[in-house]
């Protein structure tokens, strides 16, 4: 979605559900010279302020994703913007914003050399204890018969066991540890998604379907070609972005010849549950210290892990431990489920494995 289209569709519900009546169309048209944002800011003082004698509140849901847009930083600052302009044209102080999503407040202007969003109160929305989710469990008694998908679609959230995943986003983590990447040009021959299943999972309870992502080009050659089919994929869960990052002199290397090594790529947290000593050296023992050990670039997210009561931080290091890889040996999979019931752990053929060099037997060719 462009910029242009993103703020008409903006502009188009707030005219709408204040009623304000004028024609946005022809406004809009009409102010098409002012880039976009500008374009909102006008129509908050000459539209929205001008027409609505009392208090106008606008609420932004889902702000996490509005901050994967190019143009982020744009708005947030527009929105600061207006509180600001409240000091010298007091009509500003009747509107206010309400921003609701997953998001620190610092996070929300990403270019470190603006001004960062620095206004504003912070609300923090706890989960659902169980006894005030039980309120809910027979559902709304209101008579409105429209079906608020928003409101159940939250209620599961809160259930599910991700809503105690503690915000890695909130502290600022996922500015380099990217949670799911996106790789445009899929070089993998195989794609193996593994799930916790215990009725067909042997050892480890994890089962793991293989399927190949390769073409076979016939060269005429005795051997056909396999050749990635190179489709965009998503990896989820592995918690970097792969770009190299200066993390203070924590983390700085000497070389032999003197020189300075000060920047690493992220490391993903992907398997960190089990990968014990931390960093490119393996000088942090554990993932606090690892996490502690943070500096320079990720000085503001490490003091804010630091500043984390007690039992937050336990909840990042407790999930950050549930980040675990498996060896493929152990994991029963649709190439050999293994032979359930027997449980011993050191026969391969008992609990099933990975066994990609299945995928790659072309049919004509036989086993072997
Ligand atoms: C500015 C980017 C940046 C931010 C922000 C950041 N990290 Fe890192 N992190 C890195 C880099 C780069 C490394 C690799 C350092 C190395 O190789 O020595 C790393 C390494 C780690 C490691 C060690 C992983 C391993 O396998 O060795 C952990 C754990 C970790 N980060 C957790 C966190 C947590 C939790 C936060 C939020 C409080 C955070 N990081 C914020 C860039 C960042």
């Amino acid at each position: 979605m462009s910029a242009e289209q993103w703020y008409y569709a903006l502009a188009y519900h707030l005219s709408k559900d204040l009623e304000l009546g004028f024609d946005l169309a022809g406004w809009w048209d009409a102010h098409r010279r002012l880039p976009p944002v500008n374009r909102m800011l006008e129509l908050f003082a000459e539209a929205v302020l001008a027409r609505i004698d009392g208090r106008v509140v606008v609420f932004v849901n889902e702000i996490d994703t509005t901050i994967a847009l190019p143009f982020s930083d744009d708005f947030f600052a527009a929105i600061r913007a207006c509180y600001n302009a409240r000091a010298t044209a007091p009509d500003y102080r009747r509107l206010s914003f309400v921003l609701l999503g997953v998001a620190s407040l610092t996070y929300l202007i990403k270019d470190g050399e603006r001004t960062p969003f620095n206004v504003g109160r912070r609300i923090e929305l706890a989960d659902f204890s169980f006894v005030e989710a039980r309120a809910l469990a027979s559902g709304p008694r209101s008579t409105e018969p429209r079906a608020d998908r928003s409101d159940s679609r939250r209620l599961h959230h809160s259930h599910s066991p991700k809503a105690n995943r503690p915000r890695l986003d909130e502290i600022g983590c996922t500015g380099c540890h990217i949670q799911n990447l996106r790789v445009n040009s899929d070089r993998r021959v195989a794609d193996v998604e593994t799930r916790f299943n215990a009725a067909k999972g042997i050892f480890n309870r994890l089962f793991a379907a293989a399927t190949m992502l390769f073409n076979v080009v016939d060269d005429g050659q005795a051997f056909p070609q396999l050749l990635p089919k190179g489709k965009s994929f998503l990896v989820k869960k592995i918690f970097a972005d792969f770009k190299r990052h200066d993390l203070g002199p924590a983390f700085h290397e000497r070389q032999y010849d003197g020189s300075l090594v000060t920047k690493f790529m992220t490391e993903p947290l992907w398997g960190v549950g089990t990968t014990a000593l931390y960093g490119h050296d393996g000088r942090s023992v554990n993932l606090e210290e690892a996490i502690l050990r943070h500096g320079g670039e990720a000085q503001q997210s490490r003091e804010r892990f630091a500043s984390l009561s007690d039992n937050n931080q336990r909840k990042i290091l407790e999930f950050l431990a549930t980040l675990v890889l498996f060896p493929p040996d152990d994991t029963a999979s649709n190439l050999n489920p293994g032979n359930p019931g027997t449980n011993d752990p050191q026969d391969p053929t008992e609990h099933g494995s990975i066994n990609l060099g299945a995928l790659f037997q072309i049919p004509d060719e036989g086993p072997e």
